[in-house]
């Protein structure tokens, strides 16, 4: 079974992804990291992130590996744990700019789609339900409104002793639902036959919860319906 979970910044989709994998016993794949790595490969070798060519033989040549640990996943790139340096304000930035060219993404769908193929997957991004995995048995899509999203991404940074206003947070999380609603190629759209879940007023739990409860009981053409 595969398990699409899509939805913009902020929405919970990695802490619910991740809860779900664990529960399940399912790998977890978090697109998201994926765009990151190139992003931040391409700064370390100074490449122009204009330049698609030169951008998407990053993404070609680079081998990403989501290895589970005792403290969490933790994303290794071509042999090196590059989990805390996608957290980096530039990556987050860029990352945005590199998910914008068609070439880059065509190599990491056929990326995830490799992944994919054994099944037994929680797969979390923009595209999953769209164009990943259009027949995915599962389909989430998870939101919440801007300022709830900033919200907790300034008590995600808070907690890590980082100073940024929470208006100067939901101004950034409005730019980058911009660009990934706005941009040609793959755009961030609720696949019709996703379930819609509205996370703002729900503790993680409780969406949790919620996903569980439509993986494990109700029939596929049921939840399918909208
Ligand atoms: O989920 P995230 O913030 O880590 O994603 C980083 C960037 O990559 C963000 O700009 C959206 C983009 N992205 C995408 O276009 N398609 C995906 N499947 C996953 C992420």
């Amino acid at each position: 079974m595969i398990i699409a979970i899509d939805g913009p910044a902020g929405s919970g989709k990695s802490s619910v992804a991740k809860i779900i994998a664990g529960k399940l016993q399912f790998r977890h794949i978090n697109t998201g990291a994926m765009y990151r790595a190139v992003a931040l490969q391409a700064g370390r070798l100074s490449r122009d992130l204009g330049d698609e060519e030169a951008i998407a033989e990053v993404a070609l040549n680079q081998s990403i590996q989501f290895v589970p640990g005792p403290k969490g996943q933790t994303v290794v790139v071509d042999g090196e744990d590059v989990t805390r340096l996608l957290r980096s304000k530039t990556v987050d930035q860029d990352a945005a700019i590199v998910a914008s060219l068609g070439k880059v993404r065509e190599i990491l769908v056929a990326k995830q789609r490799d992944m994919g193929k054994s099944g037994s997957i929680v797969m979390e991004g923009r595209d999953i339900g769209t164009v990943v995995f259009p027949q995915a048995e599962r389909k989430f899509f998870l939101d919440a409104t801007p300022e709830e999203r900033g919200k907790r991404r300034f008590q995600e940074l808070q907690a890590k002793n980082q100073e940024i206003d929470v208006d100067t947070i939901v101004e950034q999380i409005r730019q980058r639902d911009e660009k990934d609603r706005n941009r040609e190629v793959s755009p961030l759209i609720r696949a019709e036959d996703a379930i819609y879940i509205d996370t703002t007023n729900f503790k993680l739990e409780e969406v949790v919860d919620q996903i569980l409860e439509s993986i494990e009981q109700v029939p596929i053409k049921i939840i399918n319906r909208k």
